[in-house]
């Protein structure tokens, strides 16, 4: 399945995509983590998009656009994805459109995480993520077995610079301007699926799946 996932900075994205990518056999690419890497790589992309992220800004549309096709066409994209944070802007998901077009894929759906923006503080400011391999844990509702260690592959966990207060704010105005029309635009495509993201993860995992399931049955 080739799939989008939408929502605010906070909305759970990457934790109910990393669930999905276990049972469905699929991958995530999401466009945040690529930029983290480079940045530890210290390459010239990292540098670039660090002046942007750390105060919750987006990264320009041609940086974010090329990074993406350059990756989108990599063999273990082949069979299905998941973009985690990518379009967030209607010039992306154009170029996601003509991206797609040229290559004979479809968009199987949009999956919209809501969260109201309270509950999305509570949950950034007390997140952690591992240094290694970018899983997401909150210290309150989602802790780690050993404090300060990632379960899976025992990195260590920090706090992200944009999941200090000020910058939460700024990514929470971004994403109300620049990402929320894109539901409707997806919504003309007919590919929109709304997800109640607040509860217990394992229950908005749920919700999930019957969405997923629908569209599988359908293919
Ligand atoms: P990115 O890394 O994509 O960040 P984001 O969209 O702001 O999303 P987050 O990773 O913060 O949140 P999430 O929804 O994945 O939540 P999570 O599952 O971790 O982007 C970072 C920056 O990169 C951008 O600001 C921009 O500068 C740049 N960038 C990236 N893509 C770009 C693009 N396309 N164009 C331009 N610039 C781009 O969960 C959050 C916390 O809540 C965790 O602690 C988790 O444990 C907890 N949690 C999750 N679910 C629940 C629940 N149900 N109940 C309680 N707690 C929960």
């Amino acid at each position: 399945m080739k799939l989008i996932f939408i929502g605010p900075p906070g909305a759970g994205k990457g934790t109910q995509a990393e669930r999905i990518c276990k049972e469905y056999n699929t991958v995530q690419l999401s466009t945040g983590d690529l930029f983290r890497l480079n940045r530890k790589l210290g390459t010239e992309l990292g540098k670039k998009a660090q002046s942007y992220m750390g105060g919750g800004n987006l990264v320009p549309d041609e940086i974010v656009i090329g990074m993406l096709n350059d990756e989108i066409i990599k063999p273990e994209y082949a069979n299905g994805y998941i973009l985690d944070g990518f379009p967030r802007t209607v010039k992306q998901a154009e170029a996601l459109d003509k991206l797609l077009e040229e290559l004979g894929d479809n968009l199987d759906g949009v999956l919209v995480l809501s969260v109201p923006a309270d509950e999305l503080i509570k949950r950034l400011t007390a997140r952690r993520t591992c240094r290694s391999c970018n899983r997401s844990y909150h210290i309150i509702y989602n802790p780690p077995k050993v404090e300060g260690i990632c379960d899976f592959d025992n990195g260590e966990l920090y706090q992200r610079d944009d999941d200090q207060e000020e910058a939460i704010k700024n990514r929470l105005n971004v994403y109300e301007a620049q990402t929320k029309p894109l539901i409707d635009f997806y919504q003309n495509e007919d590919k929109v699926m709304m997800i109640n993201g607040v509860g217990e993860i394992d229950d908005i995992y749920s919700s999930i799946k019957s969405v997923l399931d629908k569209i599988g049955n359908h293919k």
